[in-house]
């Protein structure tokens, strides 16, 4: 066998020669913003999601919204037919947009398709889904590794050949990384995830990678039955339905990329029957739960060791932001303590080991944020300063201040969970 010959690549400078193309706006301000201010010609997305959570609803939707602006517009499906998705398109009231469907699963015919010569520039191509389309020259079936693997890179070379937006939909299997979207997370320019509890009508679009912009930018939709409409005040909705006078109830005011975003924080702590205590966590990271107990077991002598802790973040939101901390702490200890904590009140801090409180980034912002929705009060790490005339700052510097701070309110009331707090004993969300 001959050895091919190495030869040696032209090297350029970094001066760009070519001024960036426009982006390609939807129109759609929470899918634009999280695609980075506009989707990029040429690049390649993965937008992924649990099956069923309307990833086919939101990439129709936004696929109408540019083929109404005028861009060339391609929606592949390979998961359902011609009738099903135009059911939908009526069912969203996108019958009349000019959208162009093709119903395929080989990659060949699908790139034959729309490589054919045609007087308009190109635009946006959505492959529904990855998963579902093939490859001939790969000898595997659809939606295994090597299938995702291969098809994807041909579509990703596609994109930046010939300037198309390739737009690929991808699900979450259940065994979570195997042919899943993250086989494929590292080939994409971009890739957005679309979560929700399916208890809720909140759908979240959330860019967790993202070459040509921000990433940790989510867009918020309610799922309604003519489609996904944008939710311009999440704040609102996440704090919509809170009682007052509850107990182990607190406003996190938390950021999400940019925007920051106000959540309801649930505790309920509970004696517990069992012999190993239960931790329940909803929208929140187990790990982290287990640090703010063992420093406020540690630094605050509050000991949950015996009891039940139940934590929920409302609404469906996933945080992911360490700023939590101190809502999450002040959330225990209010359902500990059986003292509901201010209801015009936003809290925030990360808590340190040692059971300091931290100050975070964008302090003024979330406030900002808290003063709009009418909140006059926050609890914040001490040091923290705002701009904001209407609400007045409680500093907190140890995480046993604040703990001291309840237990004084708890003077005279019962220090032991209430009976009826306690949840029942097969209650496993
Ligand atoms: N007639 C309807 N009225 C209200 N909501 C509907 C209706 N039909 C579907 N939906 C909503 O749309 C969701 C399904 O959306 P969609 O098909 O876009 O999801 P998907 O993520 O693409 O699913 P799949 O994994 O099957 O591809 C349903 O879970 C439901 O909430
Ligand atoms: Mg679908």
């Amino acid at each position: 066998m001959q050895l091919k010959k190495k030869q040696a690549i032209a090297l350029s400078s970094l001066i760009a020669e070519e001024a960036e193309a426009p982006r390609i706006i939807s129109g759609i301000a929470e899918f634009d913003r999280v695609c980075g201010g506009g989707l990029v010609p040429g690049s390649a997305l993965l937008v992924g999601g649990d099956p069923g959570i309307g990833k086919s609803t939101l990439l129709l939707q936004a696929t109408a919204a540019l083929a109404r602006c005028g861009v060339r517009a391609i929606y592949i499906s390979g998961e359902e037919s011609a009738a099903q998705v135009k059911l939908r398109a009526k069912r969203l009231g996108l019958a009349d947009t000019p959208v162009e469907l093709g119903i395929e699963t080989r990659l060949g015919n699908i790139l034959a398709t729309v490589e054919k010569p045609a007087e308009r520039p190109p635009g946006i191509l959505v492959i529904d889904s990855i998963q579902t389309v093939m490859a001939d020259a790969i000898d595997a079936a659809p939606g295994t590794v090597s299938q995702l693997r291969g098809t994807t890179q041909e579509l990703v070379r596609f994109a930046k050949r010939s300037g198309w937006t390739v737009i690929l939909v991808g699900h979450v299997t259940k065994e979570g990384q195997i042919a899943g979207p993250r086989v494929i997370e590292h080939m994409v320019d971009t890739v957005l995830y679309f979560e929700g509890d399916r208890g809720h009508r909140f759908r979240i679009l959330r860019g967790v990678k993202n070459r040509f912009g921000p990433t940790d930018e989510i867009g918020v939709f309610d799922m309604t039955g003519n489609g996904l409409e944008e939710v311009a005040n999440p704040s609102a909705l996440f704090l919509s339905g809170r009682r007052d006078n509850s107990s182990g109830s607190v406003v996190f005011a938390g950021m999400e990329g940019s925007r920051p975003v106000l959540v309801e924080i649930q505790a309920l702590v509970a004696q517990t029957s069992l012999g190993t205590p239960r931790r329940t966590v909803v929208g929140w990271d187990s790990g982290r739960l287990a640090m703010v107990l063992a420093v406020l077991d540690t630094r605050c002598n509050l000991s949950l060791g015996s009891c039940d802790v139940y934590l929920n973040i409302a609404g469906g939101l996933r945080i992911y932001e360490p700023a939590a901390d101190l809502a999450v702490a002040a959330a225990l200890i209010s359902s500990y303590c059986n003292v509901p904590a201010r209801f015009d009140s936003a809290i925030f801090g990360e808590i340190s080991l040692s059971g300091e409180v931290r100050t975070v980034a964008q302090s003024d912002k979330r406030l900002k944020e808290a003063a709009k929705l009418g909140l006059t009060h926050a609890i914040v790490p001490a040091g923290t300063t705002t701009a904001q005339p209407e609400i007045s700052l409680q500093p907190i510097e140890m995480l046993s201040d604040l703990t001291d701070s309840f237990l004084a309110q708890a003077d005279g009331v019962a220090m032991q969970p209430r009976d009826q707090d306690r949840p029942h004993e097969n209650d496993n969300r």
